[in-house]
């Protein structure tokens, strides 16, 4: 959340800013600001709104400077406002900062400056730190390099922060703890950002910084150093990533693109590891910490959100082809909530972006703990990927929507590999099983495009039916319980729609006082071996005059009688049924949310990354 630019070189600066925070504006559009180094004056444009907002109010004014940084906000500390806006001004107008992350012992720093004679142009956190590490630098006459430095042992939280100074006409001072930065090394020239985004266009060599190290950079150096002074050398690697995987192209949103994207995701997050005509699986990172899976007691699952959905599919995949335990944790409960740690677990991380605090945070304390951690992550090289012992990257492409789609898929489909190798290891699951259902994962991204084909325009309609509905529940069993609950928070995100998913039979005991004839319900009720029972859930509701909306295997003439519409997707095996019913409730809800009118790339109050707990 919150995304950073930087630039310094010898281009303008602007433009590079505006375009690199259009990029990252995903992570948040709170706010959006830029501080210029003109070589005497430094000036700062911010806005309350999105970059366009911004971009509005620069136009008539002087933007010419060759270094400068920029901030999209998500907000934290302080409403989204101009004055809580990014970047922040130093109490003596000469330093400007721009902060992604948490100061979580700010108001102690605030107090300490209160009582010198500060006073505050903003209810940041940021602003604090900033004049905090001002004050530092006047009293002791230092630099500011060293200034930060030294105010960085007396911080607790995450940052990013990236600085510029009057003294300094073209230096950029950067540092991280817990929040991503990416510095994009050209000729003469830097970049600095949340992710390589915004320097695609420039270069394909990238520094990914680490936590407690600071960056000076200049248009012709880069300086590494950790918080002792000690100079660290730069690891120059190569971006393996094009401008198009960034960009819309023909699709309205990013989440429609994605969710279009899916066959060719699916298929990217099995290549090379499923061979289905040798009948193999091959996971080098699970191959790392084989003998700790050998030994495990339990599994223990930890994510948030959407991830978290996909975590529970892994539980009940692993549980029944691996015969071996397994709980799923809401990160930010499993950090705080003390509990029993062994070196016998071996937790798995489950988290698009490698970033989000709350899985981090859980990650560290179980990995003090001498748990194995093993990461499944899309965004290569972030802070999940690298803590973690081993892993298995989803290899989904960035997600720029926030709402995630494809990210979600390819984590269902790493599981099923994952769920498959190790019954393979642990000799809990017959050939014949292990085959049919290899090459059943193997015809998963045909049968998803067998929906894109087939269902989009229907989806269109029922979503027009459905648009102005106040309430929605979503009821599955077994295997697409989690589905049930992906497609209502999908619904929640993208239409403000209140949506609840529920696993079908507990309906019975609360929500069904709900149901009456103002309320869809829909059923993810492909065919499995809970088909009857789903069929009679669906009756109850019938019953009670809902209106039942359902994702059906083709050829299922039960549910498709009985609802009052359905979409449909190709038969499969239960275990891999997940894959596919998702997409019509990844379409439902992108279409209700367009036809209500609504911005669902950026919907309100979201960020893509959540890097504050
Ligand atoms: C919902 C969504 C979020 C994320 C959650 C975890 O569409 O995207 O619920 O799944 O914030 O994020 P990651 O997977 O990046 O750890």
């Amino acid at each position: 959340m919150c995304g950073i630019v930087g630039y310094t070189g010898q281009k303008q600066a602007y433009p590079i800013l505006i375009d690199g925070l259009k990029k990252l504006e995903y992570r948040g559009y709170d706010s959006a600001g830029v501080a210029l180094h003109t070589g005497n004056q430094i000036l700062v444009y911010k806005k309350q709104g999105k970059v366009s907002a911004l971009e509005a109010f620069a136009a008539e004014r002087s933007t010419t400077a060759t270094t400068g940084i920029g901030h999209t906000r998500w907000a934290t500390h302080g409403e989204p406002s101009d004055r809580n806006a990014h970047p922040h001004f130093s109490k003596s107008g000469t330093i400007a900062m721009i902060h992604n992350g948490i100061i979580e012992n700010y108001a102690q720093l605030k107090n300490e400056l209160l009582g010198k004679g500060y006073t505050f142009g903003s209810d940041t956190d940021s602003e604090v730190l900033l004049n905090f590490i001002e004050d530092i630098k006047l009293n002791n006459v230092c630099s500011l390099e060293e200034a930060v430095r030294i105010a960085l042992k007396r911080v607790t939280g995450a940052y990013v922060i990236l600085l510029i100074d009057k003294e300094y006409p073209d230096t950029i001072i950067a540092a991280r703890k817990g929040s991503p930065l990416v510095i994009g090394v050209g000729k003469n020239e830097h970049f600095l950002g949340s992710d390589a985004s915004p320097m695609l266009a420039y270069t394909k060599e990238v520094v990914y910084i680490n936590d407690y190290e600071l960056a000076i950079v200049r248009p012709d150096e880069l300086i590494l150093k950790n918080l002792g002074n000690e100079r660290i050398t730069p690891f120059v690697q190569q971006l393996d990533l094009e401008l198009a995987a960034i960009e819309k192209g023909n699709f309205d949103h990013f989440m429609l693109k994605e969710i279009h994207e899916q066959p060719q995701t699916i298929r990217d997050s099995l290549r090379g590891r499923l061979l289905a005509e040798q009948g193999t699986i091959t996971l080098s990172g699970l191959d790392k910490i084989e003998n700790q899976l050998r030994e495990a007691n339990r599994i223990v699952i930890v994510a948030c959100g959407t991830s978290w959905h996909a975590g529970l599919v892994g539980e009940y995949l692993i549980e029944e082809l691996c015969r071996l335990n397994v709980e799923v944790e809401y990160a930010s409960e499993y950090r705080y909530r003390n509990p029993i740690v062994s070196p016998k677990d071996v937790i798995i991380a489950i988290s698009q972006s490698g970033e989000t605090a709350d899985t981090l945070v859980a990650l560290e304390n179980a990995k003090q703990q001498g748990a194995t951690i093993f990461g499944i992550v899309n965004v290569v090289g972030s802070s999940i990927a690298r803590i973690s012992h081993a892993g298995a990257y989803t290899h989904a492409g960035p997600e720029i929507g926030v709402a995630s789609t494809k990210a979600f898929t390819a984590q269902l489909a790493v599981l099923q590999l994952i769920a498959l190798k190790l019954a393979e290891i642990r000799g809990t699951i017959s050939r014949e099983l292990f085959g049919v259902l290899l090459s059943e994962l193997n015809e998963v991204p045909d049968k998803v495009q067998w929906i894109l084909d087939n269902q989009v325009n229907h989806i269109q309609n029922i979503a027009r039916q459905y648009k102005d509905a106040r309430d929605f529940l979503y009821l599955g069993r077994g295997y697409n319980f989690p589905i049930a609950l992906e497609g209502a928070l999908k619904l929640k995100e993208i239409s403000y729609i209140h949506a609840e998913g529920y696993p079908a039979a507990e309906m019975k005991h609360g929500p069904i006082a709900l149901v009456d004839e103002m309320l869809p319900v829909v059923f993810v009720a492909t065919k499995d071996a809970y088909h009857e029972k789903i069929v009679s859930n669906i009756q109850e509701i019938i019953a009670r005059k809902g209106k039942v909306v359902a994702v059906v295997s083709e050829g299922d003439d039960t549910v498709t009688g009985l609802a009052e519409t359905v979409m449909v997707v190709p038969r499969a095996h239960e275990i891999v049924a997940p894959l596919l019913a998702v997409i019509p409730l990844q379409l439902l809800a992108y279409y209700i949310g367009v036809e209500r009118g609504l911005d669902v790339d950026k919907p309100r109050n979201l960020a893509k990354s959540v890097t504050v707990e």
